[in-house]
């Protein structure tokens, strides 16, 4: 069966593809079940690119896994999705380690309940000599969040006299963001149809090319992500 991995030049691959994972919802209810059987669902997407980014050679994936709104949801909803999302860490990690696959997380990550924080640090901790992908989840993130709390560090460091006003400039500032150590992403996939940032990597995006499909995420695979770098490719 032919691929559309056959058409990827590989010596134009992005370096860093940022994912805003979306439609879990409207899949789950299409199918008549409870929002957080779309989370589970989910997750085999999560595992599909994330090898496929590995297996192409992307150096690193960003994914939009719990934005400072999704706070916002009905206690069951955001209960379920902690649980799923430490449950899922805790499970893939020997599976991370077998890929040579460095986990990490941005955000506001001290208002994940504790068991959640653990598994995620402990997960951050054992794949943290891997080298062959980054794979960051955004949790408790925000753009702006990001952007406020970069504003404070730095300004903490112009009031104690560790930095000059007039050393602020495009890259001192970004050396002040969660991302510090990432390349911008030159690709942002969005799912179900959406076509907006909601408030996800504001300052990384700057120039990247933007893709969107109307697939909900749990139907997001391999193909479709070898469709999303072809179409990159093609501009
Ligand atoms: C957006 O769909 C999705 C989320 C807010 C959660 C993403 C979480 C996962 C894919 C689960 C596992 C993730 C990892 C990293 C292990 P939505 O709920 O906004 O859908 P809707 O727009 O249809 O309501």
């Amino acid at each position: 069966m032919s691929s559309l991995k056959d058409k990827i030049d590989f010596g134009r691959l992005p370096q860093h593809v940022a994912v805003i994972m979306d439609g879990n919802g409207r899949w789950a209810k299409e199918q008549g079940k409870m929002r957080i059987f779309g989370h589970q669902n989910g997750v085999a997407a999560v595992r599909a690119v994330s090898e496929a980014c590995a297996e192409l050679g992307v150096k690193y994936l960003t994914l939009y896994a719990f934005s400072t709104e999704n706070w916002n949801r009905s206690k069951i909803e955001v209960d379920a999705l902690m649980k799923l999302l430490s449950k899922t860490i805790a499970e893939e990690v020997k599976t991370l380690n077998d890929n040579n696959i460095r986990l990490n997380a941005i955000g506001d990550l001290t208002r994940l309940p504790k068991y959640n924080y653990d598994a995620l640090m402990k997960a951050i901790e054992d794949t943290k000599n891997n080298d062959r992908m980054t794979l960051t989840l955004c949790l408790s993130y925000s753009g702006r969040w990001e952007i406020t709390h970069a504003v404070r560090s730095l300004a903490e460091k112009v009031l104690s006299g560790e930095l000059k006003l007039e050393q602020i400039d495009e890259n001192c500032f970004s050396n002040f963001l969660n991302t510090k150590d990432m390349p911008d992403p030159e690709l942002l996939i969005r799912t179900s149809g959406e076509e907006r940032i909601s408030n996800f990597l504001l300052w990384q995006l700057a120039y990247s090319e933007f893709y969107f499909t109307d697939k909900f995420w749990p139907d997001f695979n391999k193909e479709d992500l070898y469709e999303a770098i072809v179409n990159y490719q093609n501009r």
